[in-house]
């Protein structure tokens, strides 16, 4: 059997990855693929590890939060149950919230970026994406709407508006480093709900042979 398609959303916080994604999932379940949905952190030990460290539960390293995600990534490849490669190898479509430009750019900024993806690209177990979504909105848009859907004190280590601005420039240093391997496709997040689906639907459909 072929393999199944690998897409990636990615992008600041509070660009509205996680709702784009479902609406997605349930637009390619309409069409009869077989879609496996999944976040990072991922739930498994390592990723609720991370949690509580974004959670500013303890102080840690930058350089130790990226290879702590890189661990939690191998993991959600290879994990027996509910794995990102069994999935593929089923035929399924598998969706994630984030992967590892997040690490390229989060603790790229503490980092050495070409530290951080030697790492990711010299290990076998981590698949690459067939596509990446990349929702791009201004930082302070992302805080705004961040804001008004949380209580301050829920607020995670990088939700703060100068963190999101350097998070964004990293992010563009690390799409541009891999404009040539990676099929990574920006789309615009702001706009309305109905708006942004639309323009991630025009990314995806080719991928599955329609326009
Ligand atoms: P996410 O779950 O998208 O945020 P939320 O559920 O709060 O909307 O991501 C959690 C945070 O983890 C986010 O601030 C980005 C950060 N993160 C990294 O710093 N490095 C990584 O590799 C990943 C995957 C996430």
């Amino acid at each position: 059997m072929e393999n199944g398609k690998f897409i990636v959303f990615e992008g600041l916080d509070g660009t509205g990855k996680s709702t784009q994604l479902s609406l997605l999932a349930q637009a390619l379940r309409q069409m009869g693929h077989t879609v496996f949905t999944d976040a990072e952190p991922s739930s498994l030990p390592t990723g609720r590890f991370l949690r509580r460290r974004l959670a500013g539960e303890f102080s840690g390293s930058p350089w130790a939060d990226a290879a702590l995600f890189l661990a939690d990534r191998i993991n959600q490849n290879v994990d027996p149950e509910n794995g990102i490669l069994k999935h593929l190898r089923q035929g399924d479509a598998v969706i994630l919230d984030r992967y590892y430009y997040s690490t390229f750019a989060y603790q790229g900024c503490g980092t050495d970026m070409d530290w951080a993806m030697d790492m990711h690209f010299g290990c076998p177990e981590i698949a690459r994406p067939d596509l990446t979504l990349f929702l791009t909105m201004e930082p302070e848009k992302c805080i705004a709407r961040i804001r008004a859907n949380r209580k301050a004190e829920e607020l995670e280590i990088f939700e703060t508006a100068e963190t999101l601005s350097a998070v964004a420039d990293q992010f563009g240093r690390v799409f541009d480093a891999l404009r040539d391997q990676d099929n990574i496709v920006y789309i615009n997040a702001d706009g309305t709900i109905q708006q942004v689906h639309e323009r991630i639907l025009a990314a995806v459909l080719p991928l599955f042979g329609k326009e």
